[in-house]
C-alpha cells in the first residue's frame, strides 16, 4: 500500500510587494534582495484575511483536482507558523470551513518551515498504517503578521500563501521514501518568541533569524537529507526529475540540486515570485509545476525544507 497525490491546489493573496515596494519601507534594495536570495516579490494577506482563509482556497483547488467530494477526506494536517488562533487548530477551522461534517480528524503540525514534509510524511504514515484513506495536506501561512517591517534583515524575506495536496491509499507507488530530522539546540537561531490571535499582537511576535547561521545549517543538512532518502532507495540524484525544494533563498536551492547533479532546469523555482512562504512553500512550488505540466506521471521527486527548529527533512515519490 502506498499514498499517492491525486490533486493539487494553491492560493496567493491579490497583493503584491515588490522589492521596489520595499526600498520605500526599509534600508534596502533591490539589487541586494535579489543577489542574496533570489527574491523579487511577495504576496501579502489582505487585513480580513486569515490563515484558514487562505488554506480553504488552496484546499477547494486541490479537491477539485483529485475530482473527489470533501466529504471523503478522513485526515486534515495543516502545516502552519501563524495559525488563525491559539487554538482550535486552523484544521478543525479549515474542516468547517469546507463543509466537512463525516468526522475524520484533523490538527495542525508544527515545524515551521519544515512543516509541509513533516506533514506529508505524516500523512503517508497514516495511509499506510490502514488509520485513513484520503488525507488533505496544506501548508498556509500569513507570515506578513509576524514581520517586524522595520528589521530589513527578515522582512524582504517572507510572504503569504497556501499550497494544499490531496493524498490517497493507492496500490501504484506514490511516496516512496522520507526522512525527518530536527535539532532543537538550534532553536534561537530562527524563532518568534510572541504570539498572535485573531490579528492581535501579544508579547514580541516578529521573526528574528540569525541569517548566516541558518544559510550554513540548511546547505549542509539538507544535502546530507535528501542523500539519505535516495539511499533507502537505491535511486540516484541522476533519477530525479524535478526537485521541489522549500523556497527561502535561490543560493540554498542552488548548492542542493549541485549535490544532487542535478541541472537547475530540473528544479522548480518559486522563490522570486513568492518569497520564502515558510510551509506553504513547497505545495505552492509544486502546484505551479503540476499545472503548467512539467511534472508529468511516472516521474521521480524529490522535496526538501528546513525551518526553525531546526527541522528539516525530504520525501522521495513518484507521480
Ligand atoms: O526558511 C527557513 C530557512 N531560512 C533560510 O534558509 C534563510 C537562510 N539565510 C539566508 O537566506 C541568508 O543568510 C540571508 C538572505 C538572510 C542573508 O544573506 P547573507 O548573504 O547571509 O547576508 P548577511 O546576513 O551576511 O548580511 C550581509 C550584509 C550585512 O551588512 P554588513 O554587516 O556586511 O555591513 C547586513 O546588515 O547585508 C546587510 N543586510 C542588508 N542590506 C540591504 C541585511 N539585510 C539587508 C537588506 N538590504 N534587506
Amino acid at each position: 500500500m502506498y499514498s499517492k497525490i491525486i490533486g493539487t491546489g494553491s492560493y496567493l493573496p491579490a497583493k503584491v510587494l515588490n522589492n521596489f515596494d520595499l526600498e520605500k519601507i526599509v534600508d534596502t534594495t533591490d539589487e541586494w534582495i535579489v543577489s542574496r536570495s533570489g527574491i523579487h516579490e511577495r504576496h501579502i494577506a489582505a487585513d480580513d484575511e486569515v490563515t484558514s482563509d487562505l488554506a480553504l482556497q488552496a484546499s477547494l483547488r486541490a479537491i477539485a483536482m483529485a475530482g473527489i467530494s470533501a466529504d471523503e477526506i478522513d485526515l486534515i494536517i495543516v502545516a502552519t507558523t501563524t495559525p488563525d488562533k491559539t487554538f482550535p487548530s486552523t484544521a478543525c477551522i479549515l474542516q468547517d470551513k469546507l463543509g466537512i461534517t463525516s468526522g475524520g480528524a484533523a490538527f495542525d503540525m508544527q515545524a515551521v518551515c519544515g512543516g509541509f514534509v513533516y506533514a506529508l510524511n505524516t500523512a503517508d504514515l497514516y495511509i499506510r498504517g490502514g488509520q485513513a484513506k484520503t488525507v488533505l495536506v496544506v501548508g498556509a501561512e500569513v507570515l506578513s503578521r509576524i514581520l517586524d517591517w522595520t528589521d530589513r534583515t527578515t522582512c524582504v524575506l517572507f510572504g503569504d500563501g497556501a499550497g494544499a495536496v490531496v493524498l490517497q491509499a493507492s496500490e501504484e507507488p506514490g511516496i516512496i521514501a522520507a526522512k525527518l530530522h530536527s535539532d532543537g539546540r538550534h532553536h534561537a537561531l530562527l524563532r518568534a518568541d510572541g504570539s498572535i490571535c485573531n490579528g492581535e499582537v501579544q508579547g514580541d511576535p516578529f521573526i528574528k533569524m540569525e541569517g548566516q547561521s541558518v544559510f550554513k545549517f540548511a546547505v549542509t543538512v539538507l544535502s546530507k537529507v535528501v542523500d539519505e532518502v535516495l539511499a533507502d532507495t537505491g535511486l540516484q540524484g541522476s533519477d530525479i526529475d524535478w526537485l521541489v525544494p522549500h523556497q527561502a533563498n535561490i543560493r540554498i536551492i542552488e548548492a542542493t540540486a549541485k549535490k544532487l547533479g542535478l541541472s537547475m532546469d530540473n528544479v522548480v523555482v518559486t522563490v522570486a515570485q513568492h518569497g520564502n512562504t515558510s510551509s506553504a512553500s513547497i505545495p505552492l512550488a509544486l502546484d505551479a509545476a503540476v499545472r503548467d505540466g512539467s511534472i508529468k506521471a511516472g516521474q521521480h521527486l524529490l522535496l526538501e525544507a528546513i525551518g526553525g527548529g531546526f527541522t528539516w527533512g525530504a520525501v522521495l515519490l513518484r507521480w
